[in-house]
C-alpha cells in the first residue's frame, strides 16, 4: 500500500495505526532522505554537491540497507532536527540519489510482502502498481499547527514557513515531484480526526 502527501498531512499516524490493525510492515521513506541529510551535515558535505552526496549514499547503503532506510542506528530525534529539515529538500532533489533510494525501497518491499510505504513518490514512482494508494492532504495552516503540537519545537510562524518551503520544493523539483497518482484515493484530513482518517482508509482495505 502506498501513502503519499505533503509534510504533516497525517500520513505517519494513520499509516502506523493501519499497519498495526492489518498486521502489515510499515516504512517511512522520508527517513532515507533524512539519514543522508543528517550524514551530510555530520561530515561537512555540501548537500548540493551531487557527486559527494552519491558517494555518501553508496557508503551508507554499503553498510546495510537498513541503515540507509533509517531502520537502525538513527533516532527520530536526530533525523527530525530543524537543521536536517533545512537541508533535506536539497538532498531529495538529486535524481540519481532518488533512484538509489527507490531501488533500496523496492528491495525492502520484496522481503515485506504486505506493507505500507509512506512518502512523496511512492504511488507514482516507487510502486506504481501498488494494490492500494492513498493521497493524504490538509490545509497548510492545519498541517503547521499539527506539527507544532506534535514536536513542540519552533513557533507556529517558523513551522508554517518550513512547511511552505518544503511543499514548494517537493512540488517543483524535476525528479519525482510530489503528485497524486491518478489511481490514488484522496483524503483531505483538514477537518477529520485521526480515527476518521483511519476509518476511511480501513474501509478501502476491506473492500
Ligand atoms: O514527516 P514529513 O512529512 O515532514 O517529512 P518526511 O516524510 O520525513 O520527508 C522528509 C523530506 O524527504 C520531505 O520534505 C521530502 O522532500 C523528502 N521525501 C521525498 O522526496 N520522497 C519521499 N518518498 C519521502 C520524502
Amino acid at each position: 500500500m502506498a501513502v503519499d502527501g505533503p509534510a504533516a498531512a497525517g500520513k505517519t499516524t494513520a499509516s502506523l495505526r493501519l499497519a498495526r490493525a492489518f498486521g502489515m510492515s510499515y516504512l517511512e521513506s522520508g527517513r532515507a532522505y533524512r539519514v543522508l541529510a543528517y550524514e551530510a551535515l555530520r561530515n561537512n558535505i555540501n548537500p548540493t554537491d551531487q557527486a559527494a552526496m552519491l558517494a555518501l549514499c553508496a557508503a551508507v547503503g554499503g553498510r546495510s540497507r537498513a541503515e540507509l532506510l533509517g531502520l537502525n542506528r538513527y533516532t527520530s530525534g536526530e533525523l527530525r532536527t530543524t537543521e536536517v529539515g533545512r537541508v533535506v529538500s536539497a538532498v531529495a532533489k538529486i535524481a540519481e540519489l532518488r533512484t538509489r533510494v527507490t531501488n533500496t525501497l523496492r528491495a525492502w518491499a520484496a522481503g515485506n510482502r504486505r506493507s505500507i510505504v509512506e512518502g512523496r513518490d511512492i504511488g507514482t514512482v516507487v510502486f506504481p502498481s501498488a494494490a492500494l494508494k492513498f493521497y493524504l492532504t490538509a490545509s497548510v495552516e492545519t498541517r503547521a499547527a499539527r506539527r507544532v503540537a506534535q514536536e513542540e519545537s519552533g513557533t507556529y510562524q517558523e513551522v508554517l514557513a518550513d512547511v511552505l518551503r518544503r511543499d514548494q520544493a517537493d512540488l517543483t523539483r524535476a525528479a519525482s515531484p510530489l503528485r497524486q497518482a491518478p489511481d490514488a484515493i484522496l483524503i483531505d484530513t483538514t477537518t477529520l480526526t485521526v480515527d476518521q482518517v483511519v476509518d476511511r482508509m480501513s474501509h478501502r482495505c476491506r473492500d
